[in-house]
């Protein structure tokens, strides 16, 4: 079974972008075939791996009209078993074109099932809000992933996220689960960012990864040169910790799988 993983979090400049892109990549890494889908108009991760100009049809084309097939707009990376999915700017207008209409919320789950099989993960990664496009990701998912950023103010907002959370498990998607949270842009050096892993850690517990990401300037050059971290600093602390993250990721995600047997079974 694929593991669907939404990275959200209606927060702007949390690590959303940064953790989609880097997380995939790592997962690639440990053999896994992933696909990575920029459901963003920002378009960050996209803009990552192309140019814009490189790209001619998206996942706007994919949503807004059910005939695209998502197997159009896939693209190769420079790693053989990560793929992208673009977004652009045109994801913008789904939110008022897709208004009123009944199957909305299941548009990606609908263009995801013939290719989720040909994949071991697919990575979302989502707009900083909690509209349609968040929405269809947390339909299509089986897990959620909730970066939150070592600064204060942090868990204000996460009421909400986790409010669509059980209203989607409550109807469209009972099976989605909350796969972790974890702490990026953590500063050691800052009183703040101790403050708040105790309060993050208080708050979520066990849900929490162990795997901190630190504020490390490489990971933000890394999208500028269309690489990974893996390529453009394979030794830097980025690397290490989103390699750490996704060993993690895997653990759960199987961890999970084993336990649904059980309840299968029982
Ligand atoms: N661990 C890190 N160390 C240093 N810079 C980082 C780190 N993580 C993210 N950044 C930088 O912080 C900024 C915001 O990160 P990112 O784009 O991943 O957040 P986001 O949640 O996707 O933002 P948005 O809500 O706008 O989509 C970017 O410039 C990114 O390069
Ligand atoms: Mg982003």
């Amino acid at each position: 079974m694929t593991a669907i993983i939404t990275i959200a979090n209606q927060k702007g400049g949390v690590g959303k972008t940064t953790t989609a892109i880097n997380l995939a990549a790592a997962l690639a890494n440990r053999e896994k075939k992933t696909l990575l889908i920029d459901l963003d108009p920002q378009a960050n991760t996209t803009i990552a791996f192309y140019d814009a100009g490189e790209i001619s049809s998206s996942m706007f084309e994919v949503l807004s009209d059910s005939r695209v097939g998502i197997a159009t707009v896939i693209k190769p990376t420079k790693d053989p078993l990560l793929f992208l999915c673009p977004g652009r700017l045109a994801l913008a207008k789904l939110e008022q074109q897709l208004a009123g209409q009944f199957d909305a919320p299941f548009r990606l789950k609908d263009a995801l099932s013939p290719v989720e099989k040909d994949y071991d993960y697919v990575i979302v990664d989502t707009p900083p809000s909690l509209g349609i496009l968040t929405v269809n990701s947390l339909v299509a998912a089986t897990h959620l992933l909730v970066p939150i950023q070592a600064a204060y103010f942090a868990i204000e907002g996460t009421d909400d996220l986790l409010e669509t959370y059980e209203r989607i498990r409550a109807r469209p998607n009972p099976g989605l689960k909350v796969l972790g949270v974890v702490i990026t842009l953590y500063d050691k050096r800052t009183n703040i960012s101790k403050d708040t892993h105790g309060q993050i850690r208080s708050v979520f517990g066990e849900v929490l990864f162990k795997t901190k990401i630190t504020k490390n300037v490489r990971l933000e050059e890394s999208p500028a040169y269309k690489e990974t971290i893996f390529t453009f600093a394979p030794k830097s602390p980025g690397a290490v910790e989103y390699k750490k993250l996704a060993g993690e990721v895997i653990q759960r995600v199987e961890e999970d799988r084993v336990a649904s047997h059980a309840e299968d079974a029982a």
